[in-house]
Formats: structure tokens, C-alpha cells, sequence
């Protein structure tokens, strides 16, 4: 039995970061980390500073849809004071930390499906969030929010059963939650002060997406687009080629993979 408590001394005590994860803020059970993160940010909480639960009642995820965390999920929120300039880079920093922190811990290979699911064998493992308070061009808050499937087995959760898997399934044993995010925390601290540096987060993002060069259909609002997932920019927008030719460029959606390139 490998699992254990997410109580903030476990995640922070000799964490060897500066500032992420330095002050951890737990509850046992909560509607959703990104409610006490915002609250937390509002009231001025360092950079860094980290809300952790062992269940999510209300969890969220992308596009206003519910996110599931029962326990045995790892759900954390990291408030974050970027540059108005770096904002597009979090989505990217935090797909690869967590692609980073799965390989370190359990060996296991993850992708990215665009614009930041983190899929084992070409289901979802982990999911990302980030909300951010933007007035003018200064970030007053930006919170990275983490939801990744680890201690519990899918067969209990028919509803997304075929399109969701845990680490714990895949690896057919329990892992280290703490370990888990203790890596992911380092990880996310390094690419972050890594920012300033240039390209290679942005870089590493793109070349790592299971997106590009596939044929896709993407909802975006009421439309559903098909066409070929053609090449990624900066800002992190997708951009679609139809078979007559054009091209839109896609800010947020959900994509499905055609199986055919
Ligand atoms: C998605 O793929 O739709 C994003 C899911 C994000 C889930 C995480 S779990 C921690 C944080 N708290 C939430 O309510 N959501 C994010």
C-alpha cells in the first residue's frame, strides 16, 4: 500500500523549489481547489502557494464541464503572478511538467492532445485548467489548476470508462501521490523561471503534441470543424486545414482523433 496523506508537510518539507509549493494549503474534501485558490489570490496569497484536496465534489474542468476527482485523484490549484506576456505559456508548462513528472515517477510514456489532456495509450489521464484575472495588461492572478487520475481503477466509473484511464490502472499498482506532486511542483518552478530564457517550452509543447498532422474534428462553441490539425503558434491557438483548402485558427475547443493520419 503505497498511498499516503497530502497533508502540506508531506508535499513541502525539504521541497527543493523556491517559491511553488513553499506554502501548501490542504483540505480533505472540497468542492473544487480553483474556489480557494481565486479566494486565496484575491486576498493577496504568495506566488506559489498551493491548494491540495483529496476529493473534489464539484471539480471543474474545461468548456464549463464537470471534472471527477474521487479520492485517490491528485486535484491542486498554483497561484501564479506571470507577465500578461507569459500567459499563453502556462497551458504549455504544465502539459509538459506533468508528462515530465509521470515518466520520473512511473516510467510511463504520456502524450498531449492539443490543448493540453495528457493521454496514456490514447486515453485521459490527467486534465488542466488555468483561470487567470487579467485587467489591462497586468496579470493580477493566474491560477494553474492540475487534475491527474492516479489511485483509482476506471472500472468503478463506467461514465468515462472508455475514454479515461488512472496511473494505477495502467501501472496495475498504486503510486506515491506525494511523489507525484513533489515532482510536479520542481517541474513546474523550472520551466516557469524558464520562461524569460526563449522558445524551448513552446518548443518542447509543440513537439510533443499527438495533435499535429492528424486528421481531426474539433468542437469549438456550436461549430464542429474537420480538417487536418496543421501547426501550433506561440499563443498556443491550433491551426485546422480543411480539405477545400483554408484554414481557421482554433483559440479553444475539444478534439477528436481520427484514427487515420
Ligand atoms: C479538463 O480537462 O477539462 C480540465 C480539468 C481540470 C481539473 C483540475 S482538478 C484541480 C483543479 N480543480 C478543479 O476544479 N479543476 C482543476
Amino acid at each position: 500500500m503505497v498511498e499516503n496523506n497530502l497533508l502540506p508537510a508531506s508535499v513541502a518539507d525539504n521541497l527543493e523549489s523556491h517559491f511553488i509549493g513553499q506554502r501548501v494549503i490542504y483540505y480533505p474534501r472540497l468542492t473544487s481547489t480553483m474556489d480557494v485558490a481565486r479566494r486565496e489570490a484575491q486576498r493577496g496569497a504568495a506566488e506559489g502557494t498551493v491548494v491540495i484536496t483529496d476529493e473534489q465534489t464539484m471539480g471543474k474542468g474545461r468548456l464549463k464541464r464537470a471534472w471527477l476527482s474521487p479520492r485517490g485523484s491528485i486535484a491542486l490549484s498554483i497561484i501564479l503572478h506571470p507577465s500578461v506576456f507569459y500567459l499563453p505559456s502556462l497551458i504549455m508548462l504544465a502539459s509538459l511538467a506533468v508528462v515530465h513528472s509521470i515518466e520520473t515517477i512511473t516510467g510511463l510514456e504520456s502524450q498531449i492532445k492539443w490543448p493540453n489532456d495528457i493521454l496514456i495509450n490514447d486515453k485521459k489521464v490527467c486534465g488542466i485548467l488555468i483561470e487567470s484575472d487579467v485587467r489591462g495588461n497586468k496579470v493580477v492572478y493566474a491560477i494553474i489548476g492540475i487534475g491527474i487520475n492516479v489511485n483509482f481503477r476506471l472500472s468503478a466509473f463506467p461514465e468515462i470508462l472508455s475514454t479515461a484511464t488512472s496511473l494505477a490502472d495502467e501501472l496495475g499498482r498504486d503510486v506515491s501521490r506525494v511523489d507525484v506532486i513533489r515532482c510536479l511542483l520542481v517541474e513546474i518552478e523550472k520551466l516557469y523561471l524558464a520562461l524569460p530564457d526563449g522558445e524551448s517550452v513552446y518548443e518542447e509543447w509543440r513537439d510533443r503534441l499527438v495533435t499535429l498532422g492528424r486528421k481531426v474534428q474539433i468542437k469549438s462553441g456550436k461549430a464542429i470543424l474537420e480538417g487536418i490539425a496543421e501547426s501550433v503558434a506561440r499563443d498556443g491557438s491550433l491551426l485546422l486545414r480543411h480539405s477545400n483548402g483554408s484554414s481557421t485558427k482554433i483559440v479553444a475547443g475539444d478534439v477528436s482523433l481520427h484514427h487515420n493520419k
